[in-house]
């Protein structure tokens, strides 16, 4: 176990959507707000209890909250967030159909929203009404209603769908 001096400074290096970070923290220091100063505003706090989803980012290919992370434990991590989907100014299938379905108002818990709803379909491609619902549950939004962001979803899911090989497809 490694044991940290109160206010020593750690040097922490991911890969942030792609591209090597380097920088120094304090042990203490969250995920999410290293994050945030590094530039990546898009990663959001909506609460303070990891209940809210709106920090939401990927790490290692899975979906985790950035609030309740400490930024040394993700040292040597790959990391996705929400400024990391589009390719060459496209949009990822997910934040186009989010467009298309309506999914979104103040957009506040968007980033979070969609960093999940981008694992979930990794995890489970053609997903039923109700593994969508109980897959975002982790995710909290005050406007929607949930009902466009479920709609959203399901749009994606098809296209992700029709982009895979044939022989892939479920
Ligand atoms: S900020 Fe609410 S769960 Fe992370
Ligand atoms: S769009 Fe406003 S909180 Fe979800």
């Amino acid at each position: 176990m490694k044991v940290y001096e109160k206010d020593q400074k750690v040097k922490v290096t991911f890969k942030v959507n792609g591209k090597e970070v380097e920088t120094e923290v304090e042990p203490r220091r969250l995920l999410v707000h290293v994050l945030r100063d590094l530039g990546f505003t898009g990663v959001h706090i909506g609460c303070d209890t990891s209940n809210c989803g709106a920090c939401t980012v990927l790490l290692n290919g899975k979906s985790v909250k950035s609030c309740t992370l400490l930024a040394v434990e993700a040292d040597n991590s790959e990391i996705t967030t929400i400024e990391g989907l589009a390719k060459d100014g496209k949009l990822h299938p997910v934040q186009e159909a989010f467009w298309d379905k309506h999914a979104l108002q103040c957009g506040y818990c968007t980033p979070g929203m969609i960093m999940q709803s981008v694992w979930l379909l990794k995890e489970n491609p053609n997903p039923t009404e109700e593994e969508i619902r109980e897959g975002i549950s982790g995710n909290l939004c005050r406007c929607t209603g949930y009902q466009n962001i479920v709609e959203a979803i399901k749009t994606a899911a098809e296209k992700l769908r029709l982009d895979q090989p044939l022989y892939q497809r479920q």
